[in-house]
């Protein structure tokens, strides 16, 4: 099956060297190349070739797409999300803008708690069609892969049943879907006074039959004051490296918490969300293999400060964005609307914002040689935009969506 785009105004993230970048780093962040005029041809799904449309080479295509007016860039790449949940919850939006602290809820036993008690009450059948009603109307606004975390379990039967939703919505779904096993996501009711007792649960009967299922791809814990402490995240990731799942984790959100460090120690894939960001953090993240991704829809909503992805960005690191989508801190997997408050509230320009969720969102999740740039070999999981004069379009007309559509092959 050949599909052929021609008349794109613009082709945005190519790569025509031989070998693959692996991810865009500092003053790096602000490549973007760009063919004007140009034609791109898919077989079976992987990008065939492209061109500019004066060299257009006569192609018998099976399907022609006239992109006059159009971009296309590589579809975005989703590295953070906690997709799968049973409710929303807007009473504790609610509760927090009459003046109640995130971190107070959750004390209260609402927040993560919250939403484990009605997760654990769902049909699993009733969760997997909700969770992919959410992922048809993420992939409409340009998302086309995505990881998803469990950790609204909180109990085996609770994690293994969201995990299990998960492998049915990677199978199912029509773009790339990777898990993440976030049992320790916050502590359940049960072991408040016994927190030993749900890390030892964790690692030996939960993790065992996670990682035997070949439930989960990486390992995630929330290493946050309050949550899951320095000592406890080292035990986690040191028991998943042994069933060779890597560590994505949470870290560094609401304190200076350690989570940085503890996740660069384990050669972790990423570590996530940043608000609380200082000189050790950058000392810890230069030189080391680890993707900092920032989650600015979290911070935005909670009404927190935002990530300093200036400092970051200038201290030569890479930056990745990715939406946090979660009833608790993000309702939202807008990718645009994170581009959008990336470009006003991070500082960084469009050409950063849209490196960090295309090229560095692959390499966060371990897939840069499959996506996130438009790579001859590369799949073409790509998004077509409505006719629009600029890349910087996309950010600048928030709220609107300004993709057309996003193709998978
Ligand atoms: O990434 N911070 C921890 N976990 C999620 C929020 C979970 C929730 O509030 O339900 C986050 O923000
Ligand atoms: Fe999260």
């Amino acid at each position: 099956m050949h599909k052929l785009i021609i008349n794109i105004s613009s082709l945005c993230n190519i790569e025509t060297t031989d070998e693959c970048i692996d991810r865009r780093s500092g003053a790096e962040m602000s490549v973007l190349p760009v063919l004007d005029n140009a034609w791109l041809l898919s077989e079976n799904g992987i990008i065939h070739s492209f061109g500019k449309m004066a060299d257009l080479p006569e192609i018998h295509a099976d399907e022609t797409i006239d992109a006059t007016g159009k971009m296309v860039l590589p579809a975005w790449v989703d590295s953070h999300t906690h997709l799968v949940f049973a409710a929303p919850r807007d009473g504790e939006f609610t509760d927090r803008i009459k003046g109640l602290s995130y971190e107070e809820i959750a004390r209260r036993g609402g927040g993560i708690l919250n939403s484990a008690r009605r997760l654990n009450a769902m049909d699993e059948n009733e969760l997997y069609e909700q969770s992919l009603a959410r992922l048809h109307a993420v992939m409409a606004t340009g998302t086309g892969a995505i990881e998803i975390k469990s950790g609204y379990g909180l109990c085996l039967e609770g994690e293994l049943k969201m995990l299990r939703v998960i492998r049915r919505l990677k199978e199912n779904a029509p773009i790339p879907v990777m898990a993440s096993f976030l049992a320790a996501h916050a502590y359940p009711q049960e072991y408040k006074q016994n927190k030993e007792g749900y890390i030892n649960l964790i690692i030996n009967e939960m993790l065992p039959i996670v990682a035997g299922e070949g439930l989960a791809d990486f390992m995630d814990a929330f290493c946050e004051e309050g949550f899951f402490g320095v000592p406890e995240t080292d035990r986690l990731l040191e028991a998943a490296a042994k069933y060779g799942l890597r560590p994505k984790i949470h870290a560094n959100q609401l304190h200076y918490s350690g989570g940085v460090q503890v996740g660069v120690k384990h050669n972790a894939l990423s570590v996530d969300h940043l608000e609380c960001v200082g000189e050790a953090e950058i000392e810890s993240l230069k030189g080391s293999v680890t993707m900092p991704v920032l989650l600015p829809g979290a911070a935005f909503f909670l009404g927190m400060h935002y990530q300093p992805a200036r400092k970051i960005i200038d201290a030569g690191l890479p930056v990745c964005l990715a939406t946090d989508y979660n009833p608790g801190s993000c309702p939202s997997g807008n990718i645009p609307l994170m581009l959008t408050i990336a470009c006003t509230q991070l500082r960084m320009t469009p050409e950063e914002a849209v490196n960090a969720v295309t090229i560095n969102g692959a390499a966060a999740l371990g897939l840069q040689h499959d996506l996130g740039t438009i790579k001859v070999g590369k799949k073409a999981n790509l998004i077509l935009t409505k006719p629009i004069p600029s890349l910087a379009y996309i950010p600048y007309d928030y709220g609107n969506n300004n993709i057309e559509w996003m193709v998978v092959g």
